[in-house]
């Protein structure tokens, strides 16, 4: 990888590139100005959600780039009160509406059902969720589909009805929390992990150990987190909203962190993850 257009290739086939831009929380005329500023510096990934409530912004900001539409590879995924075959069809035209777009490049059930709020048909809600990205990629409407903080045991059962695998599953990753059996087991199934909270959503840029490692290389902790992903064959999605921010995060293609801080970065201690685990949400 030499730069954000550089691109991981999909089970599909297609191509995605290397860096996302992240949107939750980048709302309103301020999340205009982000996207718009992030395809300015070059992202040509930007990650959205229905539930961000922001996609006419993003949708909005893509179009007043002048970037064509099939240069920027847009995701976005379904919110967990539209699951269901028919809800998430539903869902994904709404999505596509707001966005004023007539495909995805990629659409991701947000959060799987879990057993602690449909203790009796947690099973059935995911496999019939996922039969309806199946169809929402047969009828165009997304070019590639996937999932979002999915466990093994939660792939396992959408694995049981599906015709098509996930091409992605969108996790958190960062220094400290780096999940390595979801990712074990998505990578040996050529299922792209994607690293949500880069940077624990800013709870690791303090960090001392951090700090001290980025030093080795001149870069800033924020550049590491990013660089760290990218090095495990994982595709990071940081947010900013703020322009000097947007840009130097994509300058992580000039320096390889050694195998020594891999490791040691590798063995933190969980310090900065959000404390979310899909089998406990309750939203
Ligand atoms: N699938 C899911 O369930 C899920 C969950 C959470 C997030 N996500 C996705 O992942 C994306 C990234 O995660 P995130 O938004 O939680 O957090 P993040 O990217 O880990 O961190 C963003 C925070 O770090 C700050 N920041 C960014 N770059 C910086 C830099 N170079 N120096 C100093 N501070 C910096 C930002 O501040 P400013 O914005 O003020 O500059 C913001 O407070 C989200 O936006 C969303 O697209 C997905």
């Amino acid at each position: 990888m030499h730069s954000a257009t550089d691109t991981f290739t999909l089970a599909n086939g297609n191509t995605i590139p290397c860096i996302g831009f992240g949107t939750w929380q980048a709302k309103g005329d301020a999340g205009r100005a982000a996207v718009l500023a992030a395809l300015k510096a070059g992202y040509r990934h930007i990650d959205t959600a229905a539930a961000y409530g922001n996609e006419p912004e993003v949708g909005a900001a893509i179009a007043e780039s002048g970037i064509p539409r099939e240069q920027i590879f847009l995701t976005t995924k379904l919110w967990n009160k539209q699951r269901g075959y028919e809800s998430a069809l539903a869902a994904c035209d709404e999505s596509l509406q707001r966005l004023g777009t007539d495909y995805l490049d990629l659409f991701l059930i947000h959060w799987p059902a879990n057993a602690k709020q449909f203790p009796d048909s947690c099973e059935e809600i995911n496999q019939a969720t996922w039969r309806a990205m199946e169809k929402i990629l047969a009828d165009g409407k997304a070019r590639a589909i996937g999932v979002s903080n999915f466990h093994p045991h939660h792939l396992e059962v959408i694995a049981q009805t599906a015709t098509v695998t996930p091409m992605v599953n969108q996790i958190e990753f960062n220094p400290g929390f780096t999940q390595p059996n979801v990712v074990t087991y998505c990578q040996n199934r050529n299922i792209l992990v994607q690293a949500w909270s880069p940077l624990g959503s800013g709870r690791l840029l303090n960090d001392a150990n951090l700090a001290v490692i980025a030093g080795h290389y001149g870069k800033s902790v924020a550049q590491l987190c990013i660089r760290f992903a990218l090095q495990r064959g994982i595709l990071p999605i940081p947010k900013s909203v703020t322009p000097a921010r947007i840009t130097a995060n994509l300058n992580v293609f000039d320096f390889e962190i050694t195998k020594a801080d891999m490791t040691t970065i590798d063995d933190l201690p969980v310090f900065g993850n959000s404390g979310h685990h899909p089998d406990d949400i309750g939203f």
